[in-house]
């Protein structure tokens, strides 16, 4: 009988990956994936490490996995991912029934770990090399690219796929932990990215988002040429089937212009940029190492909305960040206020041992302030995307189909028909529409609009490709 293996996930876009990743190479390897734990002879827990509330939640269910082991003393259980890179051994010491700990950059030793284990000589602990161990190019070996062929049925929405472009950072904020857990910055060839997209474009995904921590600054030199994000965009575009490209995560620093005059003059890649600010104070910019001040933060966002007219932005604020006095935050308010992002994702922060924030500056916001300065600028951030929402409700907008929607899901009866999408500036859009609709690029009237959700109705009409921006990302 085939063996059995529950992934469970948390954290970015890129953990999302791995576990697809890892899923289509035990499927390949004869595994089968169910849904509950209870169910399976492998536990895999792929983790996230950038906030300690993200790690709490893990030990706290590897808690819970004791019983499952003493159920069932053959079962394995395995950390995968960045907390397994940052606690390494110590998740053993923890919970002692733990039989796997594989970092991000290990994950192509995982049947030989599985192998090990099942032959008695567990536990097994797969780490990369900490960032001071040896000289760049070791350390880079030492956090391998895990990249093995892919099933569309492990991913949740079939028509649309993530593909890495780069992993690793070398940007080294203060108070981020993804330097040392993710390895150094290193670049996929280009001809790799390529036959990638075209291989999912043949299975039938019209959307593709390129991945990486900093993706702007995506840079590979391994033909002998340079290829820069913006030629790598033109150099997917033309990939028969495929109809939509985005990229996250941008860096501030690197948007160059000829990035943006490619998002500009090619018609498949969306008129959106998540690029994160984190603060609107310059004292806070600077002991973050950020790299950039307040002021060229909004001169950036002034290039995109001059080369890129109604572009989509959003971005990620840390609150309550080492010595943030109420005159910092007041900036960062200021700056939410005038920017008009799109929406924003708003964090406490928190200190990730090991980093330079955690050594060296004192984490000195009490907690109920930095849950009131996240409050109060979630809210003025919300204010804003209903504004501009609001703005929208009448115009029709090119919606991609992802499939029902949650409420869809969970009822039968008139609601089961509705279906959610994302418009070219991935606003969330809610209309009903048969399943059949899923990956199907539709005309959508906007009739109402929430914060973060669009409400709208299936227009007659069909776009015929290639799409031009839509009207109404254009106008706003
Ligand atoms: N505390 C709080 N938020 C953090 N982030 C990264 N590290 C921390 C931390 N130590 C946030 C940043 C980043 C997002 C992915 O997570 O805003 O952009
Ligand atoms: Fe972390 Fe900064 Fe790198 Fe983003 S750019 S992953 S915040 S170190």
């Amino acid at each position: 009988m085939a063996k059995t293996v529950y992934l469970y996930t948390v954290g970015c876009q890129m953990n999302v990956l791995d576990s697809e990743l890892v899923a289509s190479e035990l499927l390949a390897a004869g595994y089968q994936l169910v849904h509950s734990p209870r169910a399976a002879d492998v536990i895999l827990l792929n983790t996230c490490s950038v906030r300690q509330h993200a790690e709490d939640k893990i030990y706290s269910a590897l808690g819970r996995l004791k019983h499952a082991k003493q159920r069932r003393r053959q079962r394995i259980i395995g950390v995968l991912g960045c907390l397994a890179q940052k606690d390494q051994a110590q998740i053993l010491r923890r919970a002692p029934h733990v039989d796997l700990v594989l970092g991000p950059g290990q994950l192509g030793r995982l049947r030989e770990a599985l192998e090990e284990i099942e032959n008695g000589r567990g536990p097994v602990v797969y780490t990369s090399w900490p960032r001071t161990a040896g000289t760049r190019a070791e350390i880079a070996r030492s956090f391998a690219s895990f990249d093995p062929p892919r099933r569309s049925e492990v991913r949740a929405i079939r028509h649309q796929a993530l593909v890495r472009v780069m992993f690793g950072c070398d940007k080294f904020c203060t108070y981020c932990v993804v330097p040392s857990v993710r390895g150094p910055e290193q670049s996929r060839p280009a001809a790799e990215i390529e036959a990638e997209v075209r291989r999912l474009a043949d299975q039938g995904v019209v959307e593709v988002t390129l991945i990486g921590q900093t993706v702007n600054s995506y840079h590979d030199r391994s033909s002998g040429r340079s290829v820069r994000l913006a030629d790598l965009l033109y150099r997917i575009h033309d990939t028969p089937g495929l109809r939509r490209i985005k990229f996250v995560t941008n860096h501030p620093n690197h948007m160059d212009d000829d990035l943006l005059m490619a998002v500009r003059d090619l018609p498949k890649v969306n008129p959106y940029f998540h690029v994160p600010a984190q603060s609107g104070s310059d004292r806070m910019l600077k002991l973050m190492k950020r790299g950039y001040t307040a002021a060229e933060y909004w001169q950036m966002l002034q290039r995109i909305r001059s080369i890129v007219p109604g572009a989509a932005i959003t971005s990620d604020f840390i609150v309550g960040f080492c010595g943030e006095s109420e005159e910092d935050f007041q900036q960062t308010v200021d700056l939410v206020r005038r920017a008009r992002f799109k929406n924003c994702f708003i964090f406490k922060y928190s200190p990730r041992p090991g980093t330079k924030a955690a050594e060296l500056l004192a984490d000195d916001v009490p907690e109920p302030v930095k849950r009131l300065r996240n409050n109060q600028l979630l809210a003025i951030q919300n204010a804003i995307s209903l504004e501009d929402n609001q703005a929208l409700v009448g115009q029709f907008m090119e919606v991609l189909v992802e499939g029902p929607s949650k409420v869809g899901r969970k009822l039968c009866g008139p609601a089961a028909g509705q279906l959610v999408g994302r418009t070219r500036c991935d606003r969330i859009v809610v209309f009903d529409g048969q399943p059949e609709l899923a990956g199907r690029i539709v005309p959508v009237l906007i009739q109402r609009a929430e914060a973060v959700t669009l409400f709208g109705a299936l227009a007659d009409c069909q776009p015929t490709p290639p799409l031009a921006a839509c009207d109404a990302c254009k106008a706003h």
